[in-house]
C-alpha cells in the first residue's frame, strides 16, 4: 500500500527533495500527490514539476485572514485525500482549526532539538548561549507551534570552528536523512500519535523521540 502524502513548502525544498528521491529509490513506501506553496516563487514547486507532481499555489498576501488562508489550504488539500502533510519548510503559523484537521496525519521538521529552542534563528541562537550540541527534530504537529510529539531527532555537535552558516549546513544534511525516514516510518504505518505521544511500533519513544546521534 502506498501513502498518498502531500507537502506543504516555503521555500527552496531540499527537504522535500530528499524526499522525492528516496520514493523515486523505494525506500518510502508513498507517493506526492501535490505540493502546495504560499510563494509563488518558492524553488520547492520548480522541483515538484520537474518531478511532474502536481503544484498548488495560494499566496497568503492575498487573503484577508489566517483563517480564510487556512481554509482555503484545506479546500485545496483535502481533494487530494491525503494520507500524510509533511510540512518542509513551511513558513506559516497555521491555524488550531487547520492543525486539529490533520491531528496525527500531519508532520514537521524543526532546525533544533526540540522542546528546546521553538521558534526561528534557532543557530543563530544555539551559538549565543555557548550550546555543544544542536540538531533537528521531525514532530507530529498540534495546535501550538513547534510542539507536539516527537518522531526522530538527529544531534550533531558544536564546535568553536562553528557558525551560523556551518550550523545551517550540518543541520539540513541531517534533516535530509531524518524526515524521508519519518515518512517512511508513516507510510509502513509504524509511527503513530496516540495520546499525545509517538509510538513506533506500538511502543511510546520518549520525550526526545528516536535519537540518532550524529556526532563527530
Ligand atoms: C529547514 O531547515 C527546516 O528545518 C525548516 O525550514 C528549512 C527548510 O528548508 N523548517 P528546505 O526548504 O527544505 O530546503
Amino acid at each position: 500500500m502506498s501513502c498518498n502524502i502531500v507537502v506543504l513548502a516555503s521555500g527552496s525544498g531540499s527537504n522535500l527533495q530528499a524526499i522525492m528521491d528516496q520514493i523515486a529509490d523505494n525506500k518510502i513506501s508513498g507517493r506526492i500527490s501535490a505540493v502546495l506553496c504560499n510563494r509563488p516563487e518558492a524553488y520547492a514547486l520548480e522541483r515538484a514539476k520537474k518531478a511532474g507532481i502536481p503544484t498548488i499555489v495560494l499566496d497568503h498576501k492575498s487573503f484577508d485572514s489566517r483563517p480564510a488562508f487556512d481554509k482555503a489550504m484545506i479546500e485545496a488539500i483535502d481533494p487530494h485525500k491525503p494520507e500524510l502533510i509533511v510540512l518542509a519548510g513551511f513558513m506559516r503559523i497555521l491555524t488550531p482549526e487547520f492543525c486539529e484537521h490533520y491531528l496525527g496525519r500531519m508532520i514537521n521538521i524543526h532546525p533544533a532539538l526540540l522542546p528546546s529552542y521553538k521558534g526561528l534563528n534557532t543557530h543563530q541562537r544555539v551559538l549565543d548561549a555557548g550550546e555543544s550540541v544542536h540538531g533537528c527534530t521531525v514532530h507530529f504537529v498540534t495546535p501550538d507551534l513547534d510542539d507536539g510529539p516527537n518522531i526522530i531527532q538527529a544531534v550533531v555537535d558544536v564546535t568553536s570552528e562553528d557558525n551560523a552558516e556551518t550550523l545551517v549546513n550540518k543541520v539540513q544534511q541531517q534533516e535530509h536523512i531524518i524526515y524521508p525516514q519519518a515518512v517512511a516510518w508513516f507510510a509502513e504505518g509504524r509511527i503513530k500519535m496516540i495520546d499525545q505521544r509517538t509510538t513506533l511500533d506500538e511502543k511510546p519513544l520518549g520525550e526526545t523521540g528516536y535519537v540518532v546521534d550524529s556526532r563527530t
